[in-house]
């Protein structure tokens, strides 16, 4: 019997310490009998990352698919020979496939990842008053994606502490696509969550038990879903606040485990079938218990 190195899949950012990509990806490569490992790859600043792609290019390099993270989903795109429509038009990317040529497509999956928990959750954006805190990565793939979908909401309406970042978000969004829907907004009062149908949090604040609540919570009311993009802890103060309220509640625990299905659908050319998936988000969810 010969030995087969392995084929390796694996994650670009930093800080890396708490992915929970690996456990997702590891058990699917074992459930599914691939000889495939995937490995956190923490890179510390540009220059590391222009020699690992640089790298990436060689003949006999065993990585064929990488996840992208903070900060490089936006820096990541020069370096890539194709990318996918909606990656080009967000301006972020998250998944890279690479052929045996070592030719490399990029690809966003935050963003469809995003739109199939919301449609789990049985939440249509269609026609609906969308609220959105944060202006950083993750509001641009979540916005990218509501304002492409054919069935768009009536409107966004976007805070963020810099009021700044939210407008360069916007503009830059609008030259990609109609982004007319999305309304900066300069206070979180201006946000009028009390007339959202959802609230979507994708700053990093509720990461910290001390963190003070960015809306008033007696604006959020039972006919809303409030939905934070953190999943540790499953339950921030926000969504705790939002669930007093009788609101609909999600953490962001099934956006990562949605993009993570796409980005490995994308590496297999197939999709993955059901039990696998029920492995992947089962590890996804042990591995959270794990963490807290
Ligand atoms: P991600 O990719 O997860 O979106 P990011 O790109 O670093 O991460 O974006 C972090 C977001 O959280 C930003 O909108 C940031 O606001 P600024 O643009 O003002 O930096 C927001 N954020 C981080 N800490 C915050 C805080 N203490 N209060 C309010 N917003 C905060």
């Amino acid at each position: 019997m010969t030995y087969e190195p392995p084929a390796i899949y694996g994650i670009i950012g930093h800080p890396l310490t708490h992915s929970l990509s690996p456990l997702m990806h590891n058990a699917a490569f074992k459930s599914l009998q691939v000889n495939a490992v995937y490995k956190l790859f923490p890179l510390g600043g540009d220059q590391e990352l222009k020699l690992f792609m640089e790298d990436l290019r060689e003949e006999g390099n065993p990585i064929f698919g990488l996840n992208v993270t903070v900060p490089y989903k936006e820096k990541i795109l020069p370096f890539l020979d194709a990318v996918d429509p909606f990656a080009a038009k967000a301006g972020a990317v998250n998944t890279i496939v690479i052929t045996h040529q070592r030719k490399m497509r990029g690809f966003n999956t935050d963003g469809p990842g995003f739109l199939s928990h919301l449609s789990e959750l049985g939440f249509d954006p269609k026609g609906k008053r969308i609220a959105i805190l944060g202006a950083g990565g993750t509001a641009r793939a979540i916005l990218s994606v509501l304002c492409l979908i054919n069935d768009r909401p009536a409107g966004i309406k976007l805070y963020n502490r810099t009021v700044d970042h939210a407008q360069k978000l916007a503009a830059q969004l609008g030259q990609n696509m109609d982004a007319s829907l999305v309304e900066v907004v300069h206070s979180p009062e201006d946000l009028n969550v009390e007339l959202a149908d959802c609230l979507i949090n994708t700053t990093s604040v509720g990461l910290k038990g001390e963190d003070k609540l960015l809306i008033d919570p007696d604006a959020v009311h039972p006919d809303m879903l409030v939905y934070d993009v953190i999943y540790n802890p499953p339950q921030t103060a926000l969504l705790k606040a939002a669930k007093s309220k009788g609101a609909q509640i999600s953490n962001g625990l099934g956006m990562l485990y949605y993009q993570g299905i796409l980005a490995f659908k994308h590496w297999a050319g197939v999709d993955i079938d059901g039990k696998c998936k029920a492995i992947m988000r089962k590890a996804l969810q042990e591995g959270l218990k794990n963490e807290s």
